[in-house]
């Protein structure tokens, strides 16, 4: 999605908000652009396509500036072109804007603006912003009364930047609905959509609020609320490593994600395992805990891949705790009225805690009396703020689009949290310590997994040229093969779909045949024999089959000439070890396949716009 740097200070502005937007590339996005003000004049360069054409194409051509602002753009509003990316600019060309979300009112503003004489060179919503700011700019005494007056006038969301020739050394953001977080230097401030563009930068931050304002100038910072009241904020220290947010020697984020999962598993158990008593340990949750167990039923609500871990968390948390668990995409229960109170409890899971999704989802919940609580990734999100309490993955910065680690920390802090309740509930103390063993194991389960990749790779080599996939799994297994199937489409771009093993009786048993591979997740539990039975449903319509089983299972090889081994475990915790080989097919096909893993076409790491 979009992204937005600033900056304010006495270096040069240009390569510092260059090597912002490098850091936001992985959010994905279709062109960018940056605008400067030097010797009393705004300088403008954009271009379609990677960071890189904008820098190559900027060639020493910018003059020396210490205050400018820079953009990814993500098509909503207009194709990609330079015309419609950022910034954009009023009929003066004295102002330059930056923005991310979406202007739902900007039709109407539109003509009445056009009707005053402005003239639009963009199909987007953003330049209407732009054009007030300038209308405003006539009657009012400076830039910042320009700028409130232009966005009390504005419906939908925004995170703004805005530099002008009228005031050469003031930057100013803004925020409704479209995070924004300002980094604190010496004698320099970075304003950013997203902290990783500050890595290496400063670690004092600021993040806005909703409807707040920041004036920053070479005389400090001056943040005002909606009601134009000067307020004082508290700045937060930002973790955050550069090393952890470039590539380390791996050829793409996503495979050095996919084996950081040792890491990140063991991270997000930390400190929250109690061995001697079988329980799980959640500062973030200790006070809520009364309320979660006597609420009426749990909600867990999400989207993409935040939403299959949901579906697993519901099965761990009705097989271990005893709870109503019910799941839904946060987009739909936003919208549809839930019968929701106080008696409820409502997890939202998100990694970036930034998908306006299910923030809206949180909010409707928080309204109607819910205990609204977040299960996320990023520090310091939107999420994690405005939720009641929650759990932090501790997973690191995901830059691939596709989620991968974020995706087994989120099964691993669902297992605690199940843990923890399942507890209170009648689990003994002994089947305590046994999940609790299962967990430190994973880690090093997940390792051995991976050192053996050499046959994913090689059945990769054998499919890449297929055109359809179907994943299959019971129990456990059916959301692992749904989330198997959304990697594998994300990223190679072959379509997929992921059923329930019995389901394909009742439809897609009709697609199969030699062309259709099909990857079935087939551990030894209690579903064992049916799935082996759909094995065999598949063989005898010439369907190739890729079994994902266990390393001791004795027969699968007679039934598939392609069996990807896991350890054993947990019937709870199988999707994490069996979601390692699924992640790493989907690579290594994406790859054969020549596509952009890391930044898939179309898609965005974070979707901030409904
Ligand atoms: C986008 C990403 C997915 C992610 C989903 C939810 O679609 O491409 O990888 O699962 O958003 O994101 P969240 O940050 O809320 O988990």
């Amino acid at each position: 999605m979009c992204g937005i740097v600033g900056y304010l200070g006495a270096r040069e502005a240009a390569p510092i908000l260059l090597e912002g937007l490098r850091h936001l590339e992985y959010r994905g996005y279709d062109s960018a652009g940056i605008a400067v003000v030097a010797n009393d004049q705004l300088h403008l360069f954009r271009r379609v396509g990677k960071v890189k054409n904008l820098a190559e194409s900027l060639n020493g051509s910018l003059p020396k500036a210490t205050i400018g602002i820079a953009h990814t753009r993500w098509a909503t509003h207009g194709v990609p072109s330079e015309s419609n990316a950022h910034p954009h600019t009023d009929c003066t060309r004295s102002l330059a804007l930056i923005h991310n979300g979406i202007i739902e009112n900007h039709a109407s503003l539109r003509t009445i603006l056009e009707r005053g004489g402005h003239r639009f060179c963009s199909a987007t919503d953003t330049e209407v912003l732009v054009h007030l700011i300038e209308e405003h700019l006539r009657s009012a005494d400076d830039l910042e009364t320009a700028v409130r007056r232009a966005l009390a006038q504005v419906e939908g969301t925004y995170g703004i930047a805005v530099i002008s020739t009228h005031a050469p050394g003031t930057l100013i953001v803004a925020r409704k609905g479209s995070p924004l977080v300002i980094g604190i230097g010496r004698g320099e401030y970075i304003c950013a959509s997203d902290p990783t563009a500050l890595a290496g930068a400063t670690r004092q931050v600021i993040y806005l609020s909703d409807g707040e304002m920041a004036v920053i100038s070479a005389n400090g910072l001056v943040i005002k609320n909606h009601d134009n009241i000067e307020i004082d904020k508290d700045v937060s220290e930002l973790d955050l490593e550069l090393e952890t947010i470039e590539r380390c020697g791996y050829p793409h984020f996503m495979l050095k994600e996919i084996y950081e999962q040792p890491d990140t598993i063991h991270d997000a158990l930390r400190g929250r395992l109690l061995e001697c008593d079988g329980r799980a340990n959640l500062d973030g949750l200790r006070e809520v805990m009364p309320r979660i167990l006597a609420s009426r039923r749990i909600i867990l609500t999400g989207c993409g891949t935040s939403w299959h871990a949901g579906l697993i968390g519901r099965y761990m948390i009705e097989q271990y705790a005893r709870l109503p668990v019910e799941v839904e995409y946060a987009s739909e229960f936003r919208y549809r009225d839930p019968m929701l109170d106080e008696r409820d409890v409502v997890f939202c899971i998100s990694q970036s805690g930034e998908t306006a999704d299910t923030i809206a989802a949180m909010r409707e919940s928080l309204n109607r009396g819910a205990l609204g609580l977040g299960i996320c990734n990023v520090v310091g999100s939107t999420l994690a703020r405005e939720s009641d309490a929650g759990v932090y993955l501790h997973a690191g910065p995901e830059i691939g689009v596709a989620s991968t680690k974020a995706f087994t920390s989120q099964l691993s802090v669902l297992a605690l949290i199940t843990l923890a309740l399942a507890r209170e509930r009648g689990l003994t103390k002994e089947q305590g310590k046994t999940i609790i063993r299962e967990l430190k194991s994973l880690p090093e389960k997940v390792s051995h997994i991976l050192e053996h990749s050499e046959v994913i790779q090689q059945y990769a080599r054998e499919f890449q040229d297929a055109e359809n996939f179907l994943y299959l799994g019971r129990g456990y297994g059916f959301p692992a093969a749904l989330e198997g199937a959304l990697k594998l489409k994300e990223i190679s771009y072959i379509h997929a779909e992921g059923y329930p093993a019995a389901e394909m009786k009742h439809g897609p048993i009709a697609l199969i045949d030699r062309d259709m591979p099909v990857v079935v997740i087939a551990p030894q539990d209690k579903t064992y024999e049916k799935i082996i039975g759909n094995i065999e449903e598949v063989r005898a319509r010439n369907g190739r089959v890729v079994v994902v089983a266990n390393e001791d299972d004795p027969w699968i090889h007679t039934l598939s000439d392609y069996v990807i081994r896991i350890p054993k475990t947990l019937d709870m915790l199988h999707p994490i070890l069996a979601m390692i080989p699924l992640q790493l097919l989907a690579y290594y096909i994406a790859v054969l396949r020549g596509c952009n893993v890391d930044q898939p076409r179309n898609l965005a790491k974070s979707v901030t716009v409904e």
